[in-house]
This record gives C-alpha cells, structure tokens and sequence, in this order.
C-alpha cells in the first residue's frame, strides 16, 4: 500500500517515530480522540493503516457495506488478517443470523419477562443490603438470563463458563499492543482453553438436544434454531448460539451497570421509576414491559451517553473509499458512538442526562444514535436487549433503595465495554421480605 503522502489518506497526528500514537492513547483513550476529533475533523488517521470515523453518515455508510467492502470477523489476536477466511466465515455466520432472528424478535422475547424478572430476583436477592461491586452482579444476572434464553433449564454452568470467557478476554481488550496468536504465552493460553471449554459444553448441549428433542418441545432459543432450519449442522448452531451468549452477556451488564449509577445519583429519577413500575394502585406485582414508558427514556438515554459498544471495528477487505479517503486492503476503520452521541451538532445539551429527551421519539437525526449499529450485522439481541433492561430498570428502582459509596468518583472506563470503572452500590430492598436468598 502506497505511504500516506501518496493517496488520499485522512490527516492525523504523527506521533513518536517509533511508538506511534499508541502510549498517548493508552494513557488516556476519549481525550486523546476527542483532541483529534477537534484538531483533525471528522474523519483523521491513527497510524498508516487505521482511520477513525466520527461522522454519523460515514459510520452509517461503513456499517452498511459491511459484507461488500469491509468485514468484521478476524480471527482473534491474529496479527496476519486472513481476509478470505474471514469472508468465508462471514457468509456462514450471516446464514444463520437469519435463522436465529425471529428467536429474538420483539414478540419471541416478551415470552420470557416472568424468568427474567425472576431470574433478577434471584441474584439480587443474594446481593441485597451489602455493598456489591455493580459489574460484577449484573454479569451474574446476564450471563443466567441469557444462558436460560438459549438452552432453558439445559443451561445449567454456562453462566459461569460466560464469566471464566469474559476474564479471559479482559487483559486482551486492555491494551492495544497486540501479539500473534500462535506466541504460547500465559494470556493465549488460557485464552483459548476456556474458549474450547464453552465450545464443548455447547456442543454437548446441541448434540444431546437434537437427539432428545420433539417439536416445540422446549420453549428456548436453541429450539427454536433446530426446528427453524433442520439443515444447520451442529457446528452452526454451537457456533451462533456462542456469538449470542457472548453478545447477550458483557455488553448488556455494561449497560445495566451505567444504569444503576444514574439511579445511584437521582434519588427523584429512582422514585419516579418505582411509582411508574408499581401502577397507580401502588401495588408490588412485577412491572409490564408494555408500560415503561419512563423506565424505556432511561434505557435509550444510557445507551447514549454510555454506550457499552463505544468502539466498532471493520477491516477493508479491498480498495475501497469512504468518503472521498482511499483506503487499501487490511486498513483498519473504527466508528464512535460515543463522541456522535455527545456531538452538539446533533444533541441538544449533549453531555446532561435527560431520559424526558426521549418522551416525543428520537430526539436527534437516525444515524447520531447508534448504540446497536446498523446494517447488516446491527445487534442480533437489539429487541431482547431493550426489553430487559427496561424491566430490569423498573424492578430495581421498584425493589430496592440503590445508593453508592463511590458514584460520585466513579468515572467510565473505555476498556473494553465502556461502564463506570468499580462501581459499587448497595440495594436496600423497599419491602425486605421481597429480598428473596
Ligand atoms: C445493551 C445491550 C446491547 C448493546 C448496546 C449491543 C450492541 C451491539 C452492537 C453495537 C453490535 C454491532 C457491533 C458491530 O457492528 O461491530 C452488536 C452485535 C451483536 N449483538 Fe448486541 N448489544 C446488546 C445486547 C445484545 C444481546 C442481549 C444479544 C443476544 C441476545 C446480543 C447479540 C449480538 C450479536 C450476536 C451480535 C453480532 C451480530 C453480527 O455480527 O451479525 N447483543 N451488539
């Protein structure tokens, strides 16, 4: 590929000779883009094969031709793109995407509400009245919810497999520096063996399933996926119903955990919440995801300022443009929600949280707000995702009195899923008999 000076390549700040800009963004990774954001516009290069894009109709534009001139699927932690195997594996994935999406629609997902208000109970009433790290148990409650969504009462010790994949995955997504996959070191190691563990009990879970199995038998989605298309193989549906468990579990707990740090902060919004949830009667029945309409304005409204998926990633798969800038096979694009979210050009008061923004519609131009993406591959579990947290905005305002020691020093974190960095929090129950062990 042709130097930077010799084709169209978007401005950027130099950096160290050798180090490039990685220790200045490291060091601090939303300063440093914004720095460049307002020196360099929307559209500015990070080293000679990686651009970032703040512009919503380029994002759109990027996200959308995902498939055609850009893909997503590298193989983990591998520093030579095979950009062909990852066409091929993208061909197969988007297969089975279509098979599973109707097992995650807006309908398919209101049928689980009572489990997952159930399953909220559950894990909030082992942590209730003693001050919990937020992450941490909104990932116990993720991981349970999604693993029951998938494999029913089958799902029994892949919430925690999810938790062991999750702590794996962590030392790779803080830090930039990359090693090749084959290096035999400790974090690759591990890495991969607790990947191939979640493969094999998935596997088994399949294998036994479509053995056992009758028509409908099981309300779940890995039911759902057999009968939908007989001819996926084993290997598909092991290997999308891991994409879900992966998507279904980190990013919404990094959701719920920026959520509890608002009601930590707004006692009023917390007990607007709790009236909305316990009806006019003021009665303590689980709340209606047909009737939240606040608790929903909380919901869309964190997952702008906080969006968890700050960062998307696509890979240029030929010579392509975007925006008048060339770009060449293997070069790097990386889309930010978060800064289009908090972009004055699109946003009123961009940096307050305000859920009442939300009362009348979108309050901002379609492609400024992009928590779940867009095009072909936008979030598969986007209406599953909206639902639970929106019951699970209302049951934790309705239950329990949330406050934090540290919320007031919390500060978002832009590693990995972006959530405040050790939230702590205690949930006093409203009605202690409620806290069930
Ligand atoms: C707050 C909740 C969630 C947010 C903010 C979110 C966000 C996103 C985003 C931004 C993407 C696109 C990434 C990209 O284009 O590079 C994505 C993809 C995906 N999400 Fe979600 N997600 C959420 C919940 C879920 C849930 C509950 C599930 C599972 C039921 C799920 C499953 C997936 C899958 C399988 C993909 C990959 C889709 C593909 O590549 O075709 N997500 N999610």
């Amino acid at each position: 590929m042709a130097r930077r000076e010799e084709r169209n390549w978007p401005p950027g700040p130099r950096g160290h000779w050798l180090r490039g800009n990685t220790p200045e963004y490291e060091a601090d990774r939303i300063g440093f883009l914004r720095h460049c954001h307002r020196e360099y516009g929307d559209v500015f290069s990070f080293d000679e094969q990686t651009v970032f894009v703040i512009d919503p109709d380029l994002t759109h534009e990027a996200l959308a031709r995902t498939g055609q001139s850009f893909v997503t699927e590298l193989a983990p932690f591998d520093m030579r793109r095979n950009l062909d195997q990852a066409a091929a594996r993208a061909t197969a994935w988007m297969s089975a995407r279509r098979a599973a999406w109707p097992g995650l629609s807006r309908s398919t997902a209101a049928t689980t509400d009572d489990r997952t208000l159930e399953i909220l109970d559950a894990v909030m009433g082992s942590s209730a009245d003693r001050v919990v790290d937020v992450l941490t148990t909104m990932r116990a409650f993720t991981a349970r919810a999604i693993a029951e969504y998938c494999f029913g009462p089958d799902s029994a010790g892949i919430p925690g497999l999810l938790s062991e994949t999750i702590r794996a995955t962590e030392p790779f997504t803080a830090s930039s520096y990359e090693f090749p996959a084959w290096l035999p070191i400790p974090r690759h190691r591990h890495f991969f063996h607790t990947q191939r563990r979640l493969a094999d009990a998935l596997t088994g879970i399949v294998r036994q399933r479509r053995v056992s199995s009758t028509p409908a038998s099981r309300n779940d989605l890995l039911d759902f996926l057999l009968h939908a298309d007989p001819a996926l193989s084993d290997d598909t549906v092991t290997s999308t119903l891991h994409s879900i468990l992966m998507g279904g579990h980190g990013v919404p707990a990094a959701a719920l955990t920026s959520i509890v740090w608002e009601l930590a902060r707004r006692p009023q919004l917390a007990a607007d919440l709790h009236d909305e949830a316990s009806g006019p009667a003021g009665g303590d029945a689980p709340p209606s995801a047909a009737r939240l309409p606040l608790a929903e304005a909380v919901v869309q409204e964190t997952l702008r300022l906080y969006p968890p998926a700050w960062l998307m990633t696509r890979v240029a798969s030929t010579a392509t443009t975007l925006g008048g800038w060339s770009l060449g096979p293997d070069d790097e694009l990386l889309l930010n929600p978060y800064l289009i979210h908090r972009d004055p050009r699109w946003w009123q008061r961009p940096d307050e949280f305000d859920p009442g923004r939300w009362s009348n519609g979108r309050p901002a131009p379609g492609p400024a707000y992009l928590p779940f993406g867009a095009g072909p591959r936008v979030c598969l579990g986007s209406a599953l995702a909206v639902r639970q947290l929106t019951l699970t905005t209302s049951r934790l305002a309705q239950c329990f009195t949330i406050t934090s020691p540290n919320a007031s020093s919390a500060v978002p974190e832009f590693v990995g899923r972006l959530a405040p960095a050790g939230l702590r929090a205690r949930f006093r129950p409203v009605h202690p008999s409620r806290a069930r062990p």
